[in-house]
């Protein structure tokens, strides 16, 4: 008996709904509007990297090397011993995804700190797993991090913890104090450091790699460098 497409979804893709990106399609049909979304970049490439993508483009039939340059730069300027500490995906978006595929099975929990970007759920969504949201406090008039309840909420089933820094909505950090104490948990602790080069990478958190194999920093070349 042939069976509808419906039936071949894994149950936990089902009730997901479609990213449906109207804002854009709408900023490119009116190009009169002003694109204050997305945080783009407002400036198109410039004229040399228009010329190293043009230099590029002619060897793009064959497959890329391993980038080993690039990334033994990017570790070195960051203070990491070689190329292998670093992974380069098409954007940050790709290294939630890879991360989140290593370690997430259907069921098990990822911990994020709200309000927050909402990729963590979504990625969390996709594989089955189960997003585990404790708030923000809020004192003095301010949004403030509560890593007692981000302590509180880990169980057994705890697979990720992600933490940006700063984080996107808030503009705020944790204190360099609790970065610690959730490393030493040795559960993976995803640090996301999109908006860092804008605080100054005194506030970065990458010194944390060299003791804990479980702390994975991500960065972007889509927002400063953009
Ligand atoms: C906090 C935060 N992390 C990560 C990203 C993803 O950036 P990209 O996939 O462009 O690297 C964004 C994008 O808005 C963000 O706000």
């Amino acid at each position: 008996m042939k069976k509808s497409m419906d039936n071949y979804f894994v149950p936990w893709i089902k009730p997901l709904k479609m990213y449906v990106s109207n804002h854009i399609e709408l900023a490119w049909k009116k190009p009169s509007l002003h694109r204050m979304m997305s945080n783009e970049n407002p400036i198109p490439p410039s004229a040399k990297i228009l010329k190293t993508i043009e230099k590029y483009s002619k060897i793009a039939n064959r497959y890329p090397d391993q980038g080993l340059v690039i990334r033994g730069k990017l570790a070195k300027m960051n203070g990491l011993e070689s190329a292998e500490n670093v992974v380069i995906g098409n954007g940050s978006s790709e290294i939630y995804d890879m991360a989140f595929r290593t370690f997430l099975m259907p069921g098990d929990e990822v911990i994020q700190q709200t309000p927050c970007f909402g990729i963590y759920k979504l990625r969390c969504d996709l594989l089955g797993g189960k997003i585990i949201s404790v708030p923000m406090e809020y004192r003095d008039k301010k949004m403030v991090y509560a890593p007692e309840g981000i302590l509180k909420a880990v169980t057994s089933k705890t697979k990720i913890i992600v933490i940006a820094n700063p984080n996107n909505p808030t503009g705020n950090f944790m204190d360099e104090k609790d970065f610690v104490r959730i490393a030493g948990l040795g559960i993976p602790f995803v640090i996301d450091e999109a908006y860092i080069e804008y605080a100054g990478f005194k506030k970065s958190q990458s010194r944390l790699i060299k003791k804990y194999k479980n702390v994975i920093i991500t960065r972007t070349m889509s927002k400063a460098y953009g």
